[in-house]
């Protein structure tokens, strides 16, 4: 994949700007980056809070050519190539389901891809925010998050993370469009989350609560939760939340 990496001082969203390019035919490969960020996106409506230079706002702009159903295939993808960033610089990973990438069971990173019809098919956009600084983040996120400076022996420059972050993502990519892809990215994932299997898990899924033993995921990238009936629940989509004590 061809990399064109664009650097803002201050954007809205860098995946909205990543979005507008897509829809005006911009081509894959196309990485957005912004110093801060006054309207930064989480999943599920959330607010990213995006201080300057205290984290990587970053997008990346796909097209790839994928059966609608294999798309969740691409968070898993970006986490897989941020768990292998991070480990890079020394720190110690681990990748909560679907796409939470923490450090020392607090957040470090947060992944939202969003996709939009263009006419040159569907563009995918991948924006990845990872935590530089908390020194500013509001006391109910404290709890929480993490960040680079207070995880890693010594000091990453935002310019050093893209250059690796760009690399695991391009070498991800790659490996999810080629042979055997779907396998190699779900392996991939699960060898680097320790929330593959055996992990006491809560999933809220509209009026039901799902808790039980994660179990695996379903080809597409679905979470499997055993409960302890047997039955299995497969969750698509969804906030998984830790169960500490016994069920
Ligand atoms: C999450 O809720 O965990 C996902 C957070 C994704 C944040 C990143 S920061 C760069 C990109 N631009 C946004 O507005 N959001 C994503």
């Amino acid at each position: 994949m061809n990399l064109t990496i664009l650097t803002y001082d201050i954007l809205d969203s860098t995946n909205t700007e990543a979005l507008t390019q897509a829809r005006a035919g911009a081509d894959e490969g196309l990485c957005i980056v912004a110093r801060q960020q006054t309207a930064g996106r989480g999943r599920y409506g959330r607010t990213w809070v995006s201080e300057r230079d205290a984290g990587l706002y970053f997008s990346i702009l796909l097209r790839p050519e994928m059966e609608t159903q294999e798309l969740p295939l691409l968070t898993l993808m970006a986490g897989v190539a941020v768990h292998e960033t991070l480990e890079e610089f020394g720190l110690n990973p681990d990748i909560k389901w679907v796409n939470d990438v923490l450090v020392n069971e607090k957040k470090i990173a947060g992944i939202l891809a969003e996709t939009a019809e263009t006419s040159d098919g569907v563009a995918v956009v991948v924006g990845i925010g990872i935590n530089l600084k908390t020194t500013n983040f509001p006391p109910d996120l404290i709890a929480t998050a993490t960040c680079l400076e207070d995880t890693s022996a010594d000091p990453v420059s935002r310019d050093d993370l893209i250059e690796v972050l760009t690399r695991h993502l391009d070498d991800s990519y790659s490996a999810l469009l080629g042979e055997n892809g779907r396998l190699k990215i779900l392996e991939r994932w699960m060898i680097r989350s320790s929330y593959r299997s055996g992990k006491i898990v809560r999933v809220q899924l509209g009026n039901e609560t799902i808790t039980g033993a994660t179990d695996g995921l379903e080809g597409n990238g679905a979470l499997r939760i055993k409960r302890r009936d047997g039955t299995v629940a497969v969750i698509q989509a969804g906030e998984v939340e830790r169960v500490r004590a016994a069920i």
